[in-house]
């Protein structure tokens, strides 16, 4: 039987039901299971999260702020209100650990930062927090600007560009110069950009290959692991570079691939190899295909909001002058920065968050037992009409200190909270207001592709299709 959807989005009969963006607290009694959509047996509600996701959770917070569904032999239990999110990003971590589904197969870097746990977590966080002080991220500005500009260089009035594969390249290069102290070929990066689209539609939960195990040889998974085998020795040549270029030398080079051969347990440290490679392998993919993705959408929201666009050249004229921006430069463009909140508000590249409890917990009431699925749905959450008026609306207004003291911190959180929280966050705000600043006062550009923006979700957020533009002469 199919529980009802709830009028309300409060908890279980009996807790209290005061303001609606309130969330239900425990009454210290048991609630139970949360209500949810049944679905089909054995394969649960699979099928609607294939055919239709994003309505699919709308579908589901339509049953309230806790709520269950089944796929695929997971039980997994989502939360929609801004306090849960803290609870379990913020306030209990020890509680909610990292579950990014390495037991279905989704495990490209396993021992890398973002699958790894615990002690082995914290040590390597802490040797890689020293490449991401703010006086290391502003050191980055000039490369980030250089690759802009060279892009820039690369373009004419006229072109058409495909804008998600350009930005692909581009935040690549950036990465690896900025990070590893490497400088790309074309051939290469375009090596590893398909490497992480392979990652992409490895996880895409709306393919059916997406549910499936790693192991089962399906064209996909085969490519998959070539892709991922060629991509692991490449890792290992530069490891290898790296080390002797480092042999002789008091002291390693600052960048995070330096740092990173530096702590190998080889030399003494607390590293296996197999940490470093994973860590290469998870910074390339994770660094790179989140900022390519909000410049995806930012460019193509500006396409469609000329208003919008006016005011961001208003500003770049005003702070910069047609100049290269500066780190103190960017700190001064405001507008900029309200663009990209908003475009990672409708956008979130990491769009949903998913977490385990480690022991018997109680969320709004219910009963979520030791090993549940939690899911933490940015893409959701931040479309929620309890904290943003006309949610569906690019606003970057919204993000005026004013109207932002009135939300509850975690109805956003493009880049997750707490102690995981993303360690690339700064450098991340640093390279799309530099990328999009460079750009944009050299170019105007107009959509040539269809204007309804379709979604698939892989491991990040990604257009269905290619985006593309046409460059324009700057008014
Ligand atoms: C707009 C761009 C980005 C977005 C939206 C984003 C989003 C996120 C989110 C939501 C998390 C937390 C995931 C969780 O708690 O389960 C995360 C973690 C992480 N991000 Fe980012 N990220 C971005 C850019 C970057 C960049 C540029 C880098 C590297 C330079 C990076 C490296 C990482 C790493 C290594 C982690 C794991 C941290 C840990 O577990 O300690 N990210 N990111």
């Amino acid at each position: 039987m199919t529980s009802r959807p709830q009028s309300n989005v409060d908890g279980p009969a009996g807790e209290s039901t005061n303001n609606s963006s309130d969330p239900p607290h425990s009454s210290g009694q048991s609630g139970g299971v949360p209500p949810g959509p049944d679905g089909l047996p054995i394969v649960g509600n699979t099928h609607s999260i294939i055919r239709e996701p994003f309505a699919f959770l709308d579908e589901l917070h339509g049953y309230g702020d806790v709520v269950r569904y089944r796929i695929l032999g997971n039980t997994v239990t989502a939360l929609f209100h801004p306090d849960y999110v803290q609870r379990v990003l913020v306030e209990e971590p020890e509680t909610f650990e990292r579950y990014l589904f390495a037991d279905q197969g989704f495990d490209f870097a396993p021992e890398g930062i973002l699958f790894t746990q615990g002690e082995q977590w914290r040590t390597q966080r802490q040797l890689m927090q020293p490449a991401f002080t703010v006086d290391r991220i502003r050191s980055y500005t000039d490369t980030m600007a250089r690759y802009a500009e060279q892009t820039a260089d690369s373009w004419e009035t006229g072109d058409e560009i495909v804008l998600n594969r350009a930005f692909s390249r581009l935040t690549l290069r950036i990465l690896t110069n900025a990070l590893f102290d490497l400088d790309l070929e074309p051939g290469e990066s375009d090596a590893v950009t398909r490497a992480a689209q392979l990652i992409n539609e490895q996880s895409n939960s709306r393919s059916v290959a997406g549910f499936l195990p790693e192991w089962v040889p399906t064209p996909g998974n085969r490519r998959y692991h070539r892709t991922l085998e060629a991509y692991r020795d490449r890792v290992d040549t530069l490891i290898e570079e790296r080390r002797a270029d480092a042999a002789g030398t008091e002291e390693p080079g600052d960048d995070l691939l330096s740092v990173l051969v530096h702590h190998a347990e080889s030399n003494g440290g607390a590293l296996t190899e197999r940490e470093i490679q994973d860590n290469l392998i998870t910074f390339t993919f994770a660094g790179h295909e989140t900022t390519s993705l909000v410049l995806t959408y930012a460019f193509y929201l500006l396409t469609q909001h000329d208003d919008v666009r006016r005011r961001l050249e208003a500003e770049q004229q005003a702070v910069l002058g047609g100049a290269t921006p500066t780190f103190e430069d960017v700190t001064r463009l405001e507008v900029t920065d309200r663009v990209l909140q908003e475009t990672m508000r409708l956008y979130p590249p990491a769009y949903i968050i998913f977490r385990k409890p480690t022991r018997d917990v109680t969320i709004g009431g219910y009963d979520v037992p030791e090993g549940t699925v939690l899911s933490l749905p940015q893409y959701r959450i931040h479309r929620d009409e309890r904290f943003y008026d006309e949610p569906e609306a690019f606003r970057p207004d919204r993000w005026r200190e004013e109207c932002v003291n009135d939300r509850p911190e975690y109805a956003y959180f493009p880049f997750g909270g707490g102690a995981r929280h993303c360690i690339g966050m700064r450098f991340a705000m640093l390279e799309l207001k530099v990328v999009l600043t460079t750009l944009l006062q050299r170019f105007d550009l107009e959509l040539v592709s269809d204007p309804d923006l379709a979604l698939s979700p892989g491991a990040t957020l990604q257009p269905a299709d290619d985006v593309h533009v046409r460059l324009t002469e700057r008014t």
